[in-house]
């Protein structure tokens, strides 16, 4: 028989006991309960159930996009000033009024199309994603490192994401595909000349810009509102890598970004960023060649200058990944009073998104865990109960009334906003159509001119690299493409691939494409 009374602690062990999560102590976590020595187990055996059925449930679905990401808290101090001008003339909002306001914040970097456990030195767009928890209640800025966006109509994002995501069959990023839809889709060209450039593969996360990209729109006290785009830049300055860098620090490190994010905060050096934004009257402007609700594009800032709101710094690391990265939950939907949304059809589509995937990924009550709490506002609703409720929302001075009108002491509605009927009359019939006004190759051409030598340089061997390994009706259809895009770009690519102008110029243009007066000169002129 063995003798029980030889195992447990050492005299003078202080350390806590074990116990399972019912609070019964451990006293052998080595071994299973069995029959004997050899066995059989025993089907009875509480702590070894406990222990290995909760491990099998270890895992929530990673996110369908930005998997990988790193998330850190720190603060927002308001300038109060837009320019010269007091904020308030544009936005009620309340974290941006006074002049050194502080608001705590959350934020998350990602990579986009890698799984949970990917390389953070991909070719891909980085995610920029900053909760503020303000006393009027959460404000997510749902932004990522390039200015622009693939698509401009949320119906696309299931195909852009499919195309850039494995192969379903070989579960290997393939070139054939990405190009397949990236040839079909001329919205994608301003996109893809950012990505394929050395800004493709920023150096980590300090060193890089962040854009809120869609169009939101600023609300006054008056109730007049304007367009506004967000722009964060880095304090740091921003670096990129070429696709040598990346290979050589992804041969040993998979997630140099996070390490170099989380060593910085820990070392006492924080990372700060200027919020800027751009601003313009909310109404079409014909007067511009592109759509102000278009997200491949930008607003020129000679036009529209980019004027600074206030900065951020990140001085503290999570303390536990999962609870806090892998939980942390963002949407587009989630604005407080003095900022609203514009009709951009890409910021519509993520506004569903967002909440609804994260009733699935992360379960119906995301909202009670602590990172995605409103902790600096009140939080009293009539929703109750539902898959691991956490606490009960609180209820007006009588808890037996979660609804909504009574006289019995439950919760009433707020203040009424003085200006409820706000911003331009829309008249229009129910459709489905383009945007007017899509100019898909005006600004990639600027983009690409803006660029250093280098850049371009690194831009068309990564174009070249990708291309060669696609099918040749897919390479010609992209060099007509970058010939409209640039005549420099559209050559240098085609020199790389064997094409020339006059092998392109039996292309069609696309059904799917408008092309402006500029882009039919330059079709004439091939070959
Ligand atoms: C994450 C949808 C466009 C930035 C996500 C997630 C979904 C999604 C479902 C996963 C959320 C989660 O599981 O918590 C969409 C849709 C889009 C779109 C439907 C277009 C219609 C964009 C654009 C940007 C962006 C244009 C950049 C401005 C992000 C970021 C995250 C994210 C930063 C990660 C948030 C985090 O760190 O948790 N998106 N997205 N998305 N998206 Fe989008």
């Amino acid at each position: 028989m063995t003798d029980v009374s030889s195992k447990g602690p050492e005299p003078g062990d202080e350390r806590p006991v074990l116990t399972n999560r019912q609070g019964h102590p451990v006293y052998d976590n080595q071994n299973q309960r069995t029959v004997g020595a050899r066995g059989p187990a025993t089907l009875e055996n509480y702590q070894f159930l406990e222990k290995i059925s909760h491990f099998d449930r270890e895992r929530i679905p990673e996110r369908v996009v930005h998997a990988r990401g790193t998330t850190s808290y720190g603060f927002f101090e308001a300038y109060g000033m837009w320019g010269d001008e007091p904020i308030a003339r544009f936005t009620r909002a309340k974290l941006f009024q006074e002049a050194g306001k502080r608001t705590d914040v959350a934020v998350r970097f990602s990579t986009v199309i890698g799984g949970r456990d990917s390389s953070e030195c991909a070719r891909d767009p980085r995610g920029f994603a900053v909760k503020f928890y303000t006393e009027d209640g959460n404000w997510d800025l749902v932004g990522n490192n390039l200015a622009v966006f693939f698509i401009r109509d949320a119906i696309k994002f299931p195909d852009v994401i499919h195309a850039l995501k494995p192969d379903p069959v070989t579960f290997r990023q393939e070139p054939n595909r990405i190009f397949d839809f990236m040839s079909q889709s001329p919205e994608t060209m301003h996109m893809i000349v950012n990505v394929f450039s050395p800004r493709g593969i920023p150096a980590d996360y300090r060193h890089m810009q962040g854009f809120g990209v869609n169009t939101y729109k600023w609300v006054n006290e008056q109730g007049e509102t304007v367009l506004v785009k967000y722009h964060w830049m880095p304090r740091q300055g921003v670096r990129s890598m070429t696709a040598e860098d990346a290979a050589r620090i992804q041969a040993h490190e998979l997630g140099h970004a996070t390490k170099d994010l989380r060593d910085a905060i820990e070392r006492g050096d924080y990372p700060e960023w200027e919020l800027l934004v751009q601003m313009m009257s909310d109404d079409e402007h014909p007067e511009l060649d592109f759509d102000p609700l278009d997200d491949t594009k930008v607003w020129p800032e000679d036009l529209f200058p980019a004027k600074p709101v206030g900065r951020m710094v990140l001085d503290r690391t999570v303390d536990n990944a999962f609870a806090e990265n892998e939980q942390i939950s963002f949407g587009t939907g989630v604005l407080v009073d003095g900022l609203d949304f514009s009709d951009d059809k890409m910021l519509v589509g993520r506004t569903f998104s967002y909440s609804d995937t994260q009733r699935y990924r992360v379960g119906p009550n995301y909202l009670q865990l602590p990172v995605n709490q409103a902790k600096n506002a009140d939080v009293r609703t009539n929703q109750r109960d539902g898959l691991m409720t956490y606490r009960q929302d609180r209820a007006g001075e009588n808890p037996h009334v979660n609804y909504e009108p009574s006289i019995s002491g439950g919760l009433r509605e707020g203040q009424f906003p003085t200006h409820d009927e706000q911003g331009p009359q829309i008249v229009g019939r129910v459709t489905r159509k383009r945007i007017p006004r899509t100019n898909d190759y005006k600004q990639a051409g600027q983009r690409y001119l803006l660029m250093e030598q280098w850049e371009r340089d690194d831009l068309v061997e990564n174009f070249v690299a990708m291309l060669s390994e696609c099918d040749r009706p897919i390479q010609e259809r992209m060099v007509w493409h970058f010939l409209l895009v640039e005549d420099d770009l559209g050559l240098r690519v085609g020199e790389g691939l064997g094409i020339t102008p006059d092998d392109v110029k039996h292309l069609e243009p696309l059904a799917s494409q408008d092309l402006t007066d500029e882009d039919r000169d330059r079709l004439s002129n091939l070959g």
